[in-house]
């Protein structure tokens, strides 16, 4: 809405949205990768993706190669992509273009360099260099990969490209770890995972997410099932003890219900009503007594973000024939 036919913006019960440049321009773009995508905790996944010691994924975080891995211990590990050496690769992205030469993660035990086999541990120690060695005056030991931090919360995967400057991961997680206590989001699984490339800047799915002022219009199916996402505009949603369905519906499905069981130790709020909460920067959760959609962000450009969305169920459900 132009200012011109708002004559005092601050008058109404509104916010004004961010300039538009903020959602365009490359260099904004920039800015929040410094002080937010390099500084904050950025949730990557969920633990069963790698479920042995040994198992590895190379992610892009904002441009930045990172190897997330587990080491021999069953430890989770993530280090920045690049050799101490001369700054070789040490894993190749699956698909990557090009010759495939004898690096990465070996026998699910060590790193080798593909340049000129420099070998790291799990945990990101140097352990071997070629021709290199204390007695020839070069300190083995005091080589280690840079690191990444890694944090876990409810089964899901959190990096920090800074470590040593980002926030305390577990004050960061204590508000939505009350609000979500009864859920056991750690053991679930999941049940089916849709990708989504989006043509639009990440704040804007953001923003979305965190209003129901849409939801009338754009998703009808959605609110036969929620009536309450449409009336007053979302304006008298209670989102701290949970959203009602309509009359005889307890879920998010079509009919509104589900043969699946009730999470074990949910509330009676919870087991009738939607919750959701967005764990800033790029974490959505969509939570029902039986289920729980999530979608992962990655901003990879001012007007691109990729969407990850996992539907979480129960193992002993997954198991299921139907
Ligand atoms: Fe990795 Fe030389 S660049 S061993």
């Amino acid at each position: 809405m132009s200012k011109s036919r708002i004559s005092d913006p601050k008058a109404l019960p509104l916010e004004t949205t961010l300039p538009s440049a903020w959602y365009l321009d490359s260099q904004i773009f920039e800015l929040e990768k410094k002080h937010i995508f390099f500084r904050e905790w950025v949730c990557v996944g969920r633990e069963e993706e790698l479920q042995l010691p040994g198992d590895h994924r190379v992610l892009d975080v904002c441009g930045e190669s990172i190897i997330l891995l587990r080491n021999t211990g069953g430890v989770l590990r993530a280090f920045y992509n690049v050799c101490r050496h001369r700054g070789s690769r040490l894993c190749e992205t699956d698909g990557a273009p090009g010759p495939v030469l004898k690096g990465g993660v070996i026998n699910r035990k060590v790193i080798r360099c593909p340049y000129h086999s420099w070998t790291y541990d799990l945990d990101g120690q140097l352990t071997r260099a070629p021709h290199l060695s204390r007695a020839e005056g070069f300190p083995v030991e005091d080589v280690q990969l840079y690191p990444v931090g890694v944090e876990t919360w409810g089964g899901f995967i959190f990096i920090s490209l800074s470590p040593a400057d980002a926030p305390d991961f577990s004050t960061e997680m204590a508000v939505v770890d009350s609000y979500l206590e009864r859920y056991p989001l750690e053991e679930l699984r999941i049940g089916h995972t849709i990708e989504y490339e989006i043509d639009a800047n990440w704040k804007v799915l953001c923003e979305n997410y965190n209003e129901c002022y849409h939801c009338g219009p754009v998703h009808p199916e959605l609110c036969q099932v929620v009536p309450a996402f449409r009336e007053r505009g979302g304006a008298d949603l209670d989102w701290e003890r949970g959203i009602p369905h309509r009359e005889g519906a307890t879920t998010f499905t079509l009919s509104g219900e589900t043969s699946r069981r009730s999470f074990p130790g949910l509330n009676d709020d919870e087991r009738v009503m939607h919750k959701g909460y967005l764990v800033y920067p790029n974490l959505f959760l969509s939570l029902s007594r039986d289920h729980v959609a999530v979608f992962i962000l990655k901003a990879t450009s001012a007007g691109h973000t990729s969407l990850t969305c996992h539907f979480l169920f129960e193992q002993c459900e997954l198991d299921k024939a139907d």
